[in-house]
């Protein structure tokens, strides 16, 4: 959970307040709450020499849940290298449509990835308003 918590404190301090970035990334995180969205979902961990770089979170219908880079390890391919196997996983599965609710800050790399806005939405998180983004892709 610490690389969740770094990545969000880290990398979205440019579209995200020191509040929301709270509210996304509690310092106390609710360790039920995420055991049982790690249940529902498939999930893929980068690492190098043991330490983790960074990790996707998938669903069967396509899904694309949680995409997190460590801080250290940000914009050196590693979402990039995440979200390919989930596609092609997901693909040999049958899959035919991806998308996610992406952050203000990873909607530019959805769509680097081919990934369309479908609508921009507005979630709260322990009573705190964000902007994000319905994305979609359709494979080729
Ligand atoms: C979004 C995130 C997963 C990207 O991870 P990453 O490993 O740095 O991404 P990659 O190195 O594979 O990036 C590939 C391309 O995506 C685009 N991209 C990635 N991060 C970007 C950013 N912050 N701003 C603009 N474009 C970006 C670029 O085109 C990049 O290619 P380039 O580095 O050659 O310019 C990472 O910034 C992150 O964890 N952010 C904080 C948490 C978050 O918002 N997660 C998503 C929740 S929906």
């Amino acid at each position: 959970m610490s690389l969740f918590t770094e990545s969000v404190h880290t990398l979205a301090t440019t579209e995200y307040t020191a509040e929301q970035r709270a509210a996304w990334a509690p310092t106390d995180p609710d360790m039920d709450g995420w055991r049982q969205r790690f249940q529902e979902c498939q999930t893929l961990v980068a690492e190098e020499e043991g330490i983790p770089l960074g990790f996707i979170s998938f669903e069967p219908d396509g899904h694309i849940d949680l995409l997190y880079t460590a801080p250290d390890a940000a914009r050196q391919g590693v979402a990039s290298a995440l979200l390919g196997e989930a596609v092609r996983q997901l693909s040999a599965s049958g899959s035919r449509t991806f998308y996610t609710e992406a952050s203000l800050i990873a909607a530019p790399f959805f769509k680097r990835h081919g990934f369309e806005v479908i609508e921009e939405q507005r979630v709260f998180r322990g009573g705190v308003g964000f902007r994000r983004y319905l994305m979609r892709k359709e494979s080729a």
